[in-house]
């Protein structure tokens, strides 16, 4: 496990966990802003670039899993070119029927004090298409804000940064 909130769990996907992020990821409207819903293969291709990841780095995007059990999408932290800048993106993906009930925002706040405060980053951002409203409102609600528009893998995309506040002390 590497994070827990108030209903959720966030862990390392594994191989194990295809059938469940098939039920996300095939689903058109939750990959609406990407270029297709994915199959089986590029579920597999997805856990596998975020083991990769885990490897490489130490953080790549975790399952979430409700405290019942059951897993229900992704979030976590990226390595991310965007123009000049290489940043730590905090990504998000719900499983639809589980949309609105503030999930993406209680495992992104989770993810954004993490990176802060254990990985000891000094910015995080998101990147997001101009008209994906709901995740530009769960970044809004992560403390971040508006930073640039930009084209990023040829899409305009909203570039959100948040900075860690003196506080937030990296722990050793
Ligand atoms: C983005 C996503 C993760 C949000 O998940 P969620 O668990 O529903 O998010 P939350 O409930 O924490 O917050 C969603 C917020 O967006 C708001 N929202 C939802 N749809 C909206 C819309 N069409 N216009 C404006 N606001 C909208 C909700 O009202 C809520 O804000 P509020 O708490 O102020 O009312 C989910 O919609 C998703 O998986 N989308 C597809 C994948 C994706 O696009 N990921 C992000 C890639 S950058």
């Amino acid at each position: 496990m590497v994070l827990e909130t108030q209903r959720l769990i966030l862990r390392e996907m594994t191989l194990q966990d295809n059938d469940d992020l098939l039920e996300v990821f095939s689903d058109p409207e939750v990959m609406q802003f990407y270029p297709r819903s994915f199959d089986r293969p590029m579920t597999q291709r997805w856990i596998e670039r975020n083991i990769q990841r885990y490897a490489q780095h130490g953080f790549g995007l975790w399952a979430i899993v409700l405290k019942s059990g059951k897993l229900i999408g992704d979030c976590g932290l990226v390595m991310q070119q965007v123009d000049d800048l290489e940043a730590v993106e905090i990504g998000y993906h719900i499983r639809r029927d589980l949309w609105g009930q503030g999930l993406a925002t209680e495992a992104a706040q989770a993810c954004r004090d993490y990176g802060f405060n254990q990985l000891g980053f000094d910015q995080l951002i998101s990147l997001i298409n101009p008209a994906n409203a709901a995740s530009r409102r769960v970044a809004e609600k992560n403390s971040m804000r508006l930073i640039k528009e930009t084209a990023w893998r040829e899409q305009p995309t909203c570039v959100y940064a948040v900075e860690r506040s003196p506080r937030q002390t990296k722990r050793a």
